[in-house]
């Protein structure tokens, strides 16, 4: 490559989601959502039963915030909205007048900063009302969802230009109900992942339409949806088996909803089909994955207007060893993913890094959906608590992803148009509370006004930011 460069006008920013840092839980008529409820179960639901009451406190402190992100130098910053704080009971039947001051707040003085904005309507924090009937597994959450976008354009769409409906509906359907560990806890096996995830697909259509057909003339913005992924690869490249287990675990995760979103409509047929016998031989009279109709397919089709990938990490595959196994969307995929030993591991053991793997996940993501324009919307390397401020080990991640980016851009020419690191700030992390830092910029939770101080992959990301270029030795 002749030089660090990115292409001009390249979206630098980070990314931070309303529960894991507003905190304010129950403030100026906030109603709960799925995660307060849940955390204030305690039961060890959470690492030491913390919750998201207080977080990085951002309700209040979103100036220092907005500090940070003038600190970095970005050019974007992405955040959810909470939805329960604009609507308590996830319906515009009521709208609350103190969280829509808030975000207003907050999006007038991103843009006054120069900072554009990018919206995720719904980042894992579904409103409690609304999981009361049903939640995501209920065909009536659809509609709910798709009134909710609709007054979010109507209220914030003249300066909120880039909106992602769902973050992650592979994580939200499966870990919220199938294995349970995230909020509402719903455990059903085989099914609730699969049911959940049909209606987010559903949603997520029908809230793009609606922006298509009422505001997209007028507003001129966009709309998406924020899909993760790992890279796979064969353990055994030589392998038969490895290989299939490798698309298997691809299309059982983001050709599960990049299938029906950028292709046509529907799941990939290799998981119809896989599901399909496989429920058969459990005695059941249909699949445990529903079927689109013809209509839904023509209306789920082609409704994303950019390609959001949110990577961390890669996995050798082999296949699975189902036989003893009850029905589970794992079990289906028949495929177990694996870290190398060689390599590094971040402060999370799930977190192998792996840089390669993205500039690979890049290029397939280019032939398999029609070379569509790529937002990286997270991206990041979690700390152990205690955590270190001069995070090298991190800033190493950084960098060598960001190259890894740069190859695809120049060398596979895959259209990436932005990278956001995750996370502006060291937040709540779901399950792992505190535990786990992956932000930019430190919190100490420990104090009542919750510093933020920026470790030292803040300095240096905000050099490449500001230079637009990838410094590299
Ligand atoms: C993503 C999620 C974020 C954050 C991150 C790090 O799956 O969207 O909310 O927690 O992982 O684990």
């Amino acid at each position: 490559m002749d030089s660090g460069k990115f292409p001009g006008s390249f979206a630098w920013g980070a990314s931070t989601a309303a529960y894991q840092i507003e905190g304010g839980w129950d403030a100026d008529g906030k109603g709960p959502n799925v995660w307060d409820t849940f955390t204030h179960q305690g039961g060890d639901r959470v690492l030491k039963n913390q919750t998201g009451d207080v977080a990085c406190g951002s309700y209040t402190l979103w100036e220092e915030d907005l500090k940070c992100i003038k600190q970095l130098g970005l050019t974007h910053y992405r955040f959810s909205f909470s939805w329960s704080r604009l609507l308590p009971d996830g319906t515009t039947g009521f709208i609350n007048q103190k969280g829509v001051d808030y975000y207003n707040k907050l999006i007038d003085s991103l843009l006054e900063m120069g900072v554009t904005p990018l919206v995720t309507l719904y980042h894992f924090d579904l409103p409690q009302a609304v999981e009361d009937q049903g939640g995501w597994l209920s065909e009536k959450t659809v509609d709910i969802f798709k009134q909710y976008a609709q007054f979010c354009y109507t209220t914030f769409g003249d300066r909120v230009k880039h909106w992602i409906t769902i973050n992650e509906p592979y994580y939200a359907a499966r870990l919220s109900y199938e294995s349970g560990i995230f909020a509402p806890g719903k455990k059903l096996k085989g099914i609730g992942g699969y049911r959940a995830a049909h209606n987010m697909i559903k949603a997520h259509a029908k809230a793009w339409h609606v922006y298509n057909t009422f505001f997209k003339d007028k507003q001129q913005g966009r709309v998406s949806i924020a899909l993760d992924s790992d890279w796979a690869e064969p353990l055994d490249p030589n392998s038969l088996a490895d290989k299939e287990a490798t698309e298997r675990y691809m299309f059982f995760r983001l050709h599960w909803f990049a299938n029906p979103i950028f292709i046509d409509g529907d799941y990939p047929a290799i998981m119809k089909s896989i599901v399909s016998q496989k429920s058969k031989e459990e005695g059941l009279t249909s699949s445990r994955l529903p079927e689109f109709t013809e209509e839904e397919k023509a209306m789920i089709k082609g409704t994303a207007d950019f390609f959001c990938l949110n990577y961390y990490t890669t996995r050798k595959v082999k296949p699975l060893d189902t036989t003893a196994c009850e029905p589970h969307s794992n079990s289906d995929t028949g495929a177990e993913g694996i870290t190398e030993p060689n390599w590094p591991i971040s402060g999370v053991e799930w977190l192998a890094v792996v840089p390669w793997g993205l500039r690979r996940l890049l290029a397939h993501i280019k032939h398999s959906f029609g070379n569509p324009e790529i937002f990286i919307t997270e991206n990041g390397f979690a700390q152990a608590d205690p955590p270190a401020l001069q995070d090298v080990h991190r800033w190493g991640y950084y960098q060598e992803t960001l190259m890894e980016v740069l190859k695809a851009i120049k060398l596979d020419g895959v259209n990436v148009k932005g990278y956001f690191a995750w996370s502006l700030l060291d937040n709540f992390e779901w399950n792992s509370g505190y535990s786990v830092r992956f932000g930019l910029f430190h919190v100490d939770f420990a104090q009542a006004n919750l510093p933020r101080t920026p470790y030292y992959s803040a300095n240096e990301y905000a050099k490449v930011v500001k230079g637009n270029e990838l410094i590299y030795k």
